[in-house]
């Protein structure tokens, strides 16, 4: 297969993009400094930003790499102008790590379950029998915690490989005796033997995730997915969460 720019991962085509736009700066530089009038500090920084936004969108980066790569040398520079303490890099750079480190292979970021879902999915679970709830990628336990709360009867269960929203998710749910967070990958752990499945995670696992949830869902159990529908599945219902319709709720019953 010939090889692809294209084809490679995002952060590669992220490392492309940076890097080009600073070949394009110094180059820029040095021909301006043949000129009259050299170049401002302000001038190369653009100049390096716009290249940089410019290779992503070549090499067909997401949207959302634009941006970032506008902001990000810009970014680096105002920082260095604030009288901010080394060590302070170094603790954003570790609880960044200890958040974010598997979203480059899982490539799904930490974002939360708002007070709408947890009351959309309260709504539909019973108060009169028992019965089993997984997260698939429990974050901070933004969903389970008000639900174990709410539902004695019930018994929660969370994956997450994040470490720190694992740590923060244990250490709010002690004392909630039917809520156990497990370390792991959810692809790794079975989800046999539950009734309602919850993934608020991101479009890239979501084949994956049906397939898992076909092979392993029993008949009436239920996969409600925020946000993020099954590619080769039709819901059963649809239910916006919000009037913008930023957040919808897809319900598949097996
Ligand atoms: C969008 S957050 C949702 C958090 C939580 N379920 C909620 O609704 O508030 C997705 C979470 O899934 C975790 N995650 C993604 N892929 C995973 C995987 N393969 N195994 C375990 N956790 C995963 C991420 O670390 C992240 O914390």
């Amino acid at each position: 297969m010939p090889f692809s720019l294209l084809a490679l991962p995002p952060l590669a085509k992220a490392l492309i993009a940076q890097l080009g736009g600073w070949l394009f700066a110094y180059v820029s530089a040095r021909l301006g400094t043949l000129g009259e009038s050299g170049l401002s500090s302000a001038g190369i920084i653009t100049i390096q930003a716009v290249c940089a936004a410019a290779l992503a969108w070549w090499l067909a980066s997401d949207r959302w790499w634009i941006p970032i790569h506008l902001a990000f040398t810009p970014a680096i520079i105002a920082a260095q102008q604030l009288a901010i303490a080394p060590y302070w890099y170094l603790v954003a750079f570790v609880a960044s790590w200890l958040i974010f480190r598997n979203t480059i292979r899982t490539r799904v970021p930490l974002y939360l379950s708002n007070a709408q879902a947890v009351e959309a999915i309260a709504e539909q679970l019973p108060s009169d029998r028992p019965f089993r709830f997984l997260d698939l990628g429990s974050g901070t336990g933004a969903l389970l915690l008000p639900l174990a709360r709410r539902f004695p009867n019930g018994t929660f269960v969370g994956i997450e490989s994040a470490p720190l929203p694992l740590w923060l998710a244990r250490w709010q749910a002690q004392g909630q005796s039917n809520l156990v967070y497990l370390s792991g990958d959810i692809f790794s752990e079975s989800w046999r033997g539950y009734d309602f499945v919850y993934a608020f995670l991101s479009p890239a696992p979501m084949a994956r995730v049906a397939r898992k949830a076909r092979n392993e869902l029993a008949p009436g159990a239920v996969l409600i997915s925020n946000s993020f529908p099954l590619p080769d599945q039709e819901p059963s219902r649809v239910q916006p969460l919000d009037a913008a319709g930023r957040r919808t709720l897809y319900w598949y019953p097996f």
